[in-house]
């Protein structure tokens, strides 16, 4: 089981931000976290990869727990945060030796790595490329590609597409199609179309809480509605908890 987790919850003072969530993924699942702004989305990615320690409950990824074995958690994972975090004044290239080198690789080895994550997301062309000047689709692709370079067993994309233009969206769709069954991806959105067209399994959250978890055509049959986007809104109506 690439994640599992029991009960996971976290609280500001009274207020229950993520609550009492329990959950399987598989290895090599696409799963997307579904939910409106504040649902908890970043928070529970935040908790999973070991940024924020969890209020109660627990989360084991790949047989280990985030809070009592973190640094063995953190090798076998990475993150494109929702706030990327890629330095703006180093190019393409240098971003990814960056981080190559931050987890060990030496010289050579960190440019052939980068060369690599270059071919692979089509950035070849903006290797010499300043960060900070390219669009927002290609900060992302740059960001994914960054967090590839670890070679992580599960990867957490947080909100890869917000902001996007529609072209950008979908070419980075494409990019994350490829993605699939290669390494565990859980992606949050709070876009209907990409958790459909993209993830094996979606989990719906409001307020904190899983409101479902299947596959779309699951979800569909057991709300018996033929939109996600009906589902979507009746699951997450104001009041609704
Ligand atoms: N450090 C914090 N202190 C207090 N409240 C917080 C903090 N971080 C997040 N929250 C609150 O937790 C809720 C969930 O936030 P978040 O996980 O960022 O949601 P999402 O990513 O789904 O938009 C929001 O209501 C947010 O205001
Ligand atoms: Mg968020």
């Amino acid at each position: 089981m690439a994640v599992l987790l029991k009960n996971l919850s976290k609280s500001y003072k009274e207020k229950v931000v993520v609550d009492q969530l329990t959950l399987e993924i598989k290895q090599g699942e696409f799963f997307a976290l579904l939910g409106s702004n504040g649902a908890g989305k970043t928070t529970t990615i935040k908790m999973l990869s070991c940024l924020l320690t969890p209020t109660s409950g627990e989360a084991v990824l790949l047989g280990d727990n985030v809070v009592t074995s973190p640094h063995i958690v953190k090798q076998k994972i990475n993150v494109s945060p929702q706030e990327t975090a890629i330095a703006p004044n180093l190019t393409v290239k240098e971003n990814l030796e960056f981080v190559a080198r931050i987890y060990g690789a030496n010289k050579e080895q960190a440019r052939q790595l980068a060369k690599n994550m270059m071919e692979q997301f089509r950035l070849l062309d903006k290797a010499k490329t300043k960060a900070k000047t390219l669009s927002g689709g290609w900060q992302r692709r740059l960001s994914i590609a960054m967090a590839l370079i670890s070679n992580p067993k599960v990867l957490f994309l947080d909100e890869p597409t917000l902001g996007l233009d529609v072209r950008a969206r979908r070419e980075l769709w494409n990019i994350l199609e490829q993605l699939k069954g290669k390494v565990t991806v859980i992606l949050t959105t709070h876009y209907l179309d990409e958790a459909e067209s993209l993830a094996d399994r979606i989990g719906i959250m409001h307020q904190g809480k899983l409101q479902a978890l299947g596959t779309a055509n699951e979800l569909k049959s057991e709300m018996e509605m033929d939109s996600l986007e009906d589902i979507f809104l009746s699951l997450t109506e104001e009041g609704v908890k």
